[in-house]
């Protein structure tokens, strides 16, 4: 997968794969200002909580250079951090990020803009690596979690576009095909966006992988046929019991594969585990414009007047959840001891 996200130092703007018009088109949409960043996470060019932080830590960059120049900088660039931050609520990547980086300026008491920016710009271009390793070391182990001729489904897309690449679940998937396993994915279209159909089907196959598209109610029956062996879906955030939220729809298909006998994987960085949040009870679940589901491609699917349900994310309870595959290794329940022994190794290091 080329670049889908960089950012240009001469003129300070970050260059997104619009995935809106994948798998179609492919074109890029260029932000140089934060409001342009924060429209192109709400309106989802930019989507998938690893790669949405790290575009809000090249957003915070745009967003000192918007400021540097005026006497009350650093009371504005809070401003501006505070709304980047708020783009989309449910991923806490995107939260993470940012204070990530204004956790640095901090730490450098008074130092002035002109300073601060090269910093950040270091520091997010070393985010950007980090997440690709990480995505690399969770492939790793989570390739073990999957059998030569699996049929692997997943949900939503958590490959490299939802990624600074490689991706966390298609990670996974990408390193069991390269150890050289004979599997096929079943890709659930995911409902409104698409993200299953547009988007995982054309990452995989561009790599070769095989993949087969079915509609998001089809997976009851898939498993009822035996169709599938494994399922490996990302998450935008973990409770510290485990528990976690992840694209609309992951639930059902947790609870089918319980029924089924079917282990269940989430694949997520530590950077996607928010220990100051309990259970999953505490996740603040994102509703998206009402139109995304009572229109299709412009065309409007459902009578005037009748509300709809766009809630973009659920949660999955941990008591579901066979293994959380991070870059420190495949968890296991209980996972209140388990993550927080991953941030002891992490911390370690
Ligand atoms: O609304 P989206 O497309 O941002 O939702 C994305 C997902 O739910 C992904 O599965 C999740 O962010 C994991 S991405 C590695």
């Amino acid at each position: 997968m080329h670049n889908h996200i960089y950012f240009t130092t001469k003129d300070h703007s970050l260059h997104l794969l619009d995935q809106r018009l994948l798998p179609t088109r492919e074109e890029f949409f260029v932000c140089r200002t934060s409001e342009e960043i924060i429209t192109a996470l709400q309106v989802m060019v930019v989507r998938g909580a690893p790669a949405i932080g790290v575009t809000a830590a090249w957003g915070c960059i745009i967003a000192l250079h918007e400021v540097m120049q005026q006497p009350q900088w650093a009371v504005l660039l809070h401003e501006k951090l505070d709304r980047l931050a708020h783009a989309r609520p449910t991923a806490v990547n995107l939260r993470w990020a940012v204070e990530h980086l204004r956790g640095l300026w901090a730490g450098r008491g008074d130092i002035p803009p002109a300073e601060l920016l090269p910093l950040w710009e270091y520091e997010a271009a070393a985010m950007q690596a980090d997440d690709i390793k990480a995505c690399q070391t969770m492939g790793q182990y989570g390739a073990a979690c999957i059998q030569d001729g699996d049929t692997v489904m997943t949900h939503c897309n958590a490959g490299a576009l939802a990624t600074a690449g490689y991706g966390t679940a298609l990670g996974v998937i990408r390193a069991a095909w390269e150890a050289g396993k004979k599997i096929k994915v079943i890709a659930n279209e995911t409902r409104p966006f698409l993200q299953g159909a547009r988007l995982t089907a054309y990452e995989l196959a561009q790599d070769g992988i095989p993949v087969s598209v079915a509609c998001d109610n089809a997976c009851a029956l898939l498993m009822q046929r035996g169709m599938v062996q494994c399922v490996v879906v990302g998450a935008d955030r973990i409770a510290a019991n485990g528990d976690s939220a992840n694209k609309i729809g992951t639930y059902g298909v947790a609870l089918l594969a319980h029924e089924h006998h079917i282990p269940f994987y989430i694949a997520a960085p530590l950077s996607t585990i928010d220990l100051t949040i309990m259970s999953g009870a505490g996740i603040p679940i994102e509703e998206r414009p009402a139109q995304e589901v009572s229109h299709i491609g412009g065309t409007q699917i459902t009578p005037d007047n009748v509300p709809v349900f766009n809630f973009a994310f659920d949660v999955t309870p941990a008591r579901l959840i066979a293994g959380i595959i991070t870059e420190e290794g495949v968890l296991r329940p209980p996972y209140t001891e388990s993550i927080a022994a991953a941030f002891e190794r992490q911390a370690k290091k």
